[in-house]
């Protein structure tokens, strides 16, 4: 079983699809972290994330422990990893893992472009989504929780720069599939998001099987 689930910056997609996963007894990867992960490696080669063949170099050599940093969460490594997410063969590279990795044993899978391009056949397909200010105070308090202070108004600019860019790129823009259900977290806590998500996973899957 494929669980695609999709949606911009700080939305909650990944506390949800951990939940899901355990919930389900299903892998989960988090697709992000594979941009991320090659973000970093152009950045600490002194290289420039927008570098075409630096980018790509990087996405085709990278490795599980670059994906197992704990340090590619700052707002340096987000913008990069978003400026390398636009590189058409940056993508290509980083597609055939993410098959891979749902074909084994099924997954839930989170990122922007799962439902659309990854696994355009997923089985039940999310779009996570909730307003800019809600995101952004999410993501401040996760700085928070890492000791890092960040004014709002700055986190705010940074989540609405990167939801403009992955929105309005041409390789795989964050787009809801046609299929899918939308979740507005917004006013939603983790469970009560958890709660409708595994609903209207349920209702899908009866609706599917029927
Ligand atoms: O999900 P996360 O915020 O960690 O993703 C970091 C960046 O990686 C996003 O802003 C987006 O540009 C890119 N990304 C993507 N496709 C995915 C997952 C992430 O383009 N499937």
């Amino acid at each position: 079983m494929i669980i695609a689930i999709d949606g911009p910056a700080a939305a909650g997609k990944g506390t949800l699809a951990k939940r899901l996963a355990i919930a389900l007894n299903l892998p989960y990867l988090d697709t992000g972290l594979l941009y991320r992960a090659t973000a970093k490696r152009v950045l600490e080669a002194g290289g420039d994330p927008t570098d075409v063949q630096a980018a790509t170099a990087a996405a085709r050599a990278l490795s599980k422990a670059d994906t197992s940093r704990a340090d590619l969460r700052d707002a340096v490594t987000s913008k990069a990893a978003s400026q390398v997410a636009s590189i058409p063969a940056v993508r290509e590279a980083l597609l055939a893992f993410q098959r891979e990795y749902g074909s084994a044993n099924g997954a839930v899978l989170d990122g922007r472009d799962i439902g659309t391009v990854i696994f355009p056949h997923a089985d039940v397909k999310l779009f996570v989504t909730a307003s800019v200010e809600a995101r952004a105070k999410r993501r401040q308090a996760e700085f928070i929780a890492r000791g890092e202070s960040v004014p709002l108004a700055n986190v705010i600019a940074d989540v609405a720069a990167r939801d403009e860019a992955d929105r309005t790129r041409a390789a795989a823009p964050l787009i809801p599939a046609e299929d899918a259900i939308l979740i507005d977290t917004t006013t939603l806590n983790i469970e009560e998001a958890f709660l409708h998500a595994m609903q209207e996973i349920e209702k899908k899957l009866a609706a599917s099987n029927s």
